[in-house]
């Protein structure tokens, strides 16, 4: 496989960063949704949700099958549009991006773990990795071949997507999202088809961006990877129906800074109201590995 170096993206990016109209005002959150939807005929897959992130957060997003997880991950990710409300990155609401704005924050602010991998089939694991700095910015096969070790995948690096397992795959994947050091880390359920060993080296790796201030928003179903993030919200058919925080200190730090609680709804009041009737059993499955999850309770409507 050939690869040339890509024009500077950072130069692109500050472009679009630099479009005032774009800017909103008097927030320091990374992410904020407001009231989001989006809607499928009768179906609504994410239903009027409202959330702020600040950076450097580490957030987990849990519910059963269905509830919308991948669907706000897709709109957060700018790979997806509501279909009502509005969502700002870095202040900037992403309606008011044209599409070659919308691709430089998809190059040079988050970087995607998906569910489904998407790995090009003909190229080898480090040509995977490759491609993402190639579409950033400068290839380097020493530094993929780097994030591959990583991830423990150097022995199977100049392998084909079709020649790993799903574990290697997600894996190749989780490598190339960090490849070009995000600052928000999109993940869903990057430790699903994991064993404890390789879930281990997914969480070990996500503590140390996070220890570096990378924000992490992760979907998972296992108990132990939502515990380790520092707030987990909950969804069930596309609404808010639970939050908690995992760590004290980083709540504080969120409301001292004004970060208020997420909620579905015109208000937390009425979010509150709504989520009465819903069944609140916790959708998490166990975790891989037993007796390390935190304790922590759900703020539930009551
Ligand atoms: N393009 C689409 N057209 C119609 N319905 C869709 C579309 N994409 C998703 N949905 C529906 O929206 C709902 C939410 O889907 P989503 O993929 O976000 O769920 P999820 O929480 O990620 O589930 P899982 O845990 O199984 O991955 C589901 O009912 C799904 O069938
Ligand atoms: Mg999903």
């Amino acid at each position: 496989m050939t690869l040339h170096n890509a024009s500077n993206a950072t130069k692109v990016y500050a472009t679009a960063s630099t479009t005032t109209a774009s800017v909103a005002k008097g927030s320091d959150m990374l992410l904020e949704l407001d009231h989001i939807s989006k809607i499928y005929g009768d179906l609504h897959a994410v239903d009027d949700l409202s959330l702020t992130v600040p950076e450097g957060e580490w957030l987990a997003i849990v519910g059963s099958s269905g509830s919308g997880k991948t669907t706000l991950m897709n709109i957060i990710g700018c790979m997806d549009t509501p279909s009502h409300g509005s969502v700002a990155l870095e202040g900037r609401r992403l309606e008011d991006l044209n599409a070659a704005q919308l691709a430089d924050v998809r190059k040079n602010v988050v970087g995607l773990v998906f569910q489904k991998f998407y790995l090009v089939p003909h190229l080898t694991a480090v040509e995977n990795v490759m491609m993402a700095q190639y579409y950033h910015s400068v290839v380097d096969e020493r530094q993929a071949l780097e994030a591959l070790e990583h991830v423990g995948l150097n022995d199977r690096a100049h392998h084909l997507p079709g020649e790993l397992s799903g574990g290697e795959q997600q894996r190749v994947c989780i490598a190339r999202a960090l490849i070009n050091h995000p600052k928000l880390i999109l993940a869903d359920e990057p430790t699903g088809n994991l064993d404890e060993t390789n879930e281990r080296i997914v969480l070990d790796l996500f503590r140390e961006l996070h220890s570096q201030g990378t924000t992490i928003i992760v979907v998972t179903h296992d108990a132990l990877v939502a515990s380790c993030a520092e707030r987990e919200i909950m969804l069930n058919h596309g609404v808010l129906t639970g939050e908690r925080w995992n760590d004290e200190r980083a709540k504080e730090a969120y409301e001292q800074s004004g970060g208020r609680p997420a909620f579905t709804g015109s208000s937390a009041q009425d979010a509150q109201r709504e989520g009465a009737a819903l069944d609140f059993a916790d959708p998490t499955k166990k975790s891989k590995t037993t007796g390390t999850t935190r304790d922590g309770s759900w703020i539930f409507p009551s």
